[in-house]
């Protein structure tokens, strides 16, 4: 059954002391119900991506606290699974309409991670990782990357600036987004020469702890043929995959199985290559992760995805623009949200009303994904059914 993405919303994102978990989840999902121009009653089913709120906010029973926040009386679920939680909630709302069980459903992500010390935000975060044989031995996430990125220079000849131009793209892209937490642009020098944070990858190679929510309705064709929606955003492909949750334990470290498992199902679904692919959404929680990204989208070959920033195929005005709103590095990460964060700025973009207008672009792909890489979840989204 074809599902179809009918209003999107999104909160600034940013240290926002003066909103609540509810706050931010209520704002998000009343902007997507206006634009969608629907009230909340209408909603058969309410899908949360949220990672720690217990740990960041001492909340739990996020769906219930979610759905009190926007008056919805209907099922509401929680889905995790660490950075890519946005990601599975929409896929959870896309099964729900393909099940049958609902005809319109939402799908939003919330979380609020600048309440505690960066110690820990940290600590909460590795809760993402192998406890016991990652974050019980003192890696943090910023670590695991890192050694992700030694592990590619090493093997590939990469170079740091080249890492650094990804986060010069994206704090380009992401200078003038409103929502966004960074909305300026850096230069290489000034990735290189910022603070270290875990060697190789310095302050501005790394997203920040960002506080934010964004929310999407999603519809069956046939609500959306029957309410003679203006506008439809369809999903061409929803593809899951997975690895390891331990990096020691993978069989590369340079390369992401998760996301080369759901990339391949995507692409099959869609009926699309990686060439046709017009513009992607690509998880940039570190600068490493993007490169490692291009290569298992099969956008470039293994190794090469260096080349490829440097060539500034990614850019706005280059062969696969990436990441053309900011990206995680420029727009911030508030975890659970990304995930659904990336697929509303795909459809302002398929809409035609993105803050940086592609031409002519009829598809573009979200790629989300948790922990070090054991999770990788894909869509692609198109304006032509
Ligand atoms: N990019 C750009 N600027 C950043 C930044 C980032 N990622 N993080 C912080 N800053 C800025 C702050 O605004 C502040 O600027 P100011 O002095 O002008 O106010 C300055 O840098 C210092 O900020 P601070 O809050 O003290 O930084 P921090 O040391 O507490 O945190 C990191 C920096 C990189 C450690 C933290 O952002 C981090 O852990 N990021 C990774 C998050 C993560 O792992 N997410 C999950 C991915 S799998």
């Amino acid at each position: 059954m074809k599902v179809a993405v009918i209003g999107v919303g999104q909160t600034k994102f940013g240290e926002e002391w003066n909103k609540s978990l509810r706050d931010l989840a209520r704002e998000a999902g009343q902007e997507a119900l206006k634009d969608a121009s629907l009230s909340s009653s209408v909603i058969q089913s309410l899908h949360v991506g949220n990672m720690s709120a217990g740990r960041f906010s001492g909340q739990e029973h996020v769906s219930a606290l979610v759905a009190d926040s926007l008056n919805i009386k209907a099922p509401s679920v929680r889905c995790e699974a660490a950075c890519a939680s946005g990601a599975l909630a929409f896929r959870s709302a896309l099964h729900s309409i393909q099940a049958g069980s609902s005809n319109i459903a939402i799908a939003l992500g919330v979380e609020k991670m600048s309440d505690l010390g960066v110690d820990q935000t940290t600590t909460t975060l590795m809760a993402a990782s192998d406890q016991e044989w990652e974050a019980n031995m003192g890696a943090t996430f910023p670590g695991l990357y890192a050694l992700i990125a030694r592990a590619h220079m090493h093997q590939y000849g990469t170079t740091r600036e080249q890492m650094a131009l990804v986060s010069v793209n994206n704090h380009k892209n992401g200078s003038a987004n409103k929502l966004a937490q960074f909305p300026f642009p850096v230069s290489v020098e000034q990735v290189l020469n910022s603070t270290m944070v875990a060697d190789p990858l310095t302050l501005l190679d790394c997203s920040p702890i960002t506080d934010g929510s964004a929310a999407i309705i999603l519809a069956s064709e046939d609500y959306v043929r029957q309410n003679n929606i203006e506008n439809p955003i369809w999903v061409a492909a929803s593809a899951q995959g997975n690895d390891t949750i331990a990096l020691h334990d993978r069989s590369s470290l340079t390369q992401m199985d998760s996301v080369k498992a759901a990339a391949k199902s995507a692409y099959e679904q869609s009926g699309l290559t990686p060439e046709k692919i017009n513009f992607a959404e690509v998880h940039d929680c570190f600068s490493i992760n993007e490169l490692v990204a291009i290569e298992g989208l099969g956008f470039c070959n293994e190794g090469e995805s260096g080349k490829f920033v440097e060539n500034g195929e990614i850019s706005l005005q280059g062969s696969k623009p990436i990441n053309t709103t900011g990206g995680l590095k420029s727009i911030g990460h508030p975890v659970g949200a990304t995930g659904i964060r990336q697929i509303v700025d795909i459809t302002k973009q398929l809409r035609e009303n993105s803050i940086n207008q592609l031409n002519s672009v009829s598809n573009g792909l979200a790629l989300n994904v948790g922990g070090s890489g054991a999770t990788a979840v894909i869509h692609i989204l198109t304006n032509q059914l």
